[in-house]
């Protein structure tokens, strides 16, 4: 696709998105809230849940939750699934534009054998199966919910596995959060909108509502609820290369996860259960804790640790050594004038955010971003597609130790 048609419609999609998810789980969110805060009314009987008042821009909302009877349908009813639609919608059109595109330079991993086709159908593959496997689990009927939910995390670890061995790192948290928010969207689609439907039949042809209908709704929209703090964790996870890019990546995405929705559930029972606050700065503190030992004990990137130990001995090194390699390996991208060798570079090149490294003054002011990005984490060059060797980085880290002089 041309770049600039590709941008503006990257930036539409993107816009979209935003505006639709932030609608939805802003609806997930207050709906939740809404029911964990019903009470008793003056009137109650069995066919009502509760009541609550809420004071809003000025105004005062009366709310209540009963159940529907024949008699009780209004003329006009909202209910809401456009929001959950164009959500999905508009990020599958993202994924394409922005993971499917450049032949997948962030979607794949280099050092997998995988051809852009390939690629390209694991990561459809892999939304479809999530679904498929997720919702039949949640379709066999079961007293309780326990080893189901057990089930499902055990699946959330071998999709995150799955996914950091196949894709790249930054591609697998994408795809991760892309497969859960399809989990979220398939439910409003299969579940809760086609039990709301057999629902309005049911009470238009003079019967009662009938519960299980309604417990397999609210039983989804609760998945709902606890998938959108790790879900919207890996939709920003892109700006987070140190994460992304680790060699124990899966780990890393499988702690934020859990503490979010962990966080989520306190969160949720907040107004029966008074130790939330205390369980949430917990949860906060022991996934810190694990955190901290992945990054202290944990694997380092091969290329970085070998770099990064033989930056300080041997002999210094000087601007006019370390250069080329930057002219080589970095500026087919990162340029005023991207390299026409690979016509992918020059699509990438509007996607770097300007960082240029044509002058010396420019490499200059980007030398910690540059360590970090190409010594630190491996992340840069991107899927290493220029083909860096291991001693051109240990020659630019000796470089970057001895203090990054231009002169
Ligand atoms: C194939 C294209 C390509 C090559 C080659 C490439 N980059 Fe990048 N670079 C990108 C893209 C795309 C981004 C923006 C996305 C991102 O940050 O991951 C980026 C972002 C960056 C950033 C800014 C973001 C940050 O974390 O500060 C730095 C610094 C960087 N690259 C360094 C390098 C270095 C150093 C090299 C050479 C060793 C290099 N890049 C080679 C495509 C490339």
């Amino acid at each position: 696709m041309e770049t600039h048609t590709a941008e503006w419609l990257s930036l539409l999609a993107r816009w979209v998105h935003i505006i639709a998810a932030i609608m939805w789980i802003g609806n997930s969110m207050l709906y939740n809230w809404m029911d964990r805060n019903l009470r008793p009314g003056k009137d109650h009987n069995e066919t009502k849940f509760g009541e609550l008042w809420m004071l809003h821009g000025g105004g005062f909302y009366r709310l209540e939750k009963f159940r529907a009877q024949s008699s009780t349908l209004p003329p006009l009813l909202y209910w809401f699934k456009w929001q959950s639609y164009t959500t999905w919608i508009s990020g599958f059109a993202l994924l394409i534009l922005v993971y499917f595109q450049s032949r997948g330079a962030f979607l794949l991993n280099p050092a997998n054998d995988l051809s852009y086709g390939e690629g390209v159908a694991t990561a459809l593959a892999f939304l479809a199966t999530g679904w498929l496997v997720y919702d039949i689990l949640w379709r066999i009927p079961s007293k309780g919910s326990g080893i189901k939910i057990v089930l499902s995390l055990l699946l959330l670890v071998f999709a995150v596995k799955f996914a950091t061995d196949t894709f790249s790192g930054r591609g697998a948290y994408l795809m991760v959060g892309a497969m859960l928010a399809t989990l979220m969207s398939g439910n409003v689609f299969f579940h809760i909108m086609v039990s709301q439907r057999k629902m309005m039949a049911d009470i238009e042809s003079g019967q009662d509502q009938d519960m299980a209908l309604y417990t397999r709704a609210k039983t989804r929209s609760i998945h709902n609820n606890y998938i959108t703090f790790p879900v919207i964790f890996t939709m920003m996870s892109n700006h987070f290369a140190n994460l992304y890019g680790h060699p124990l990546n899966w780990a890393i995405l499988l702690i934020l996860m859990c503490m979010s929705a962990l966080i989520r559930h306190f969160m949720n029972i907040r107004f029966t259960w008074k130790p939330w606050f205390a369980a949430c700065v917990a949860t906060f503190l022991v996934s810190g804790l694990l955190l901290f030992l992945v990054f202290q004990f944990g694997a380092k990137p091969a290329h970085a640790s070998s770099a990064a130990a033989s930056a300080t001995d041997g002999p210094a090194v000087t601007f006019d050594e370390a250069r080329p390699i930057i002219q080589n390996r970095c500026l087919p991208c990162h340029s005023e004038t991207p390299s026409t060798d690979n016509p992918m570079y020059a699509a990438l090149a509007t996607t770097t955010g300007g960082v240029h490294f044509d002058t010396p003054e420019q490499i200059k002011a980007y030398a910690e971003r540059i360590k970090i990005r190409a010594i630190d984490q491996d992340t840069m060059p991107l899927g290493n597609m220029t083909g860096m060797t291991t001693e051109e980085r240990t020659t630019l880290a000796r470089w970057l130790a001895a203090g990054a002089s231009i002169h």
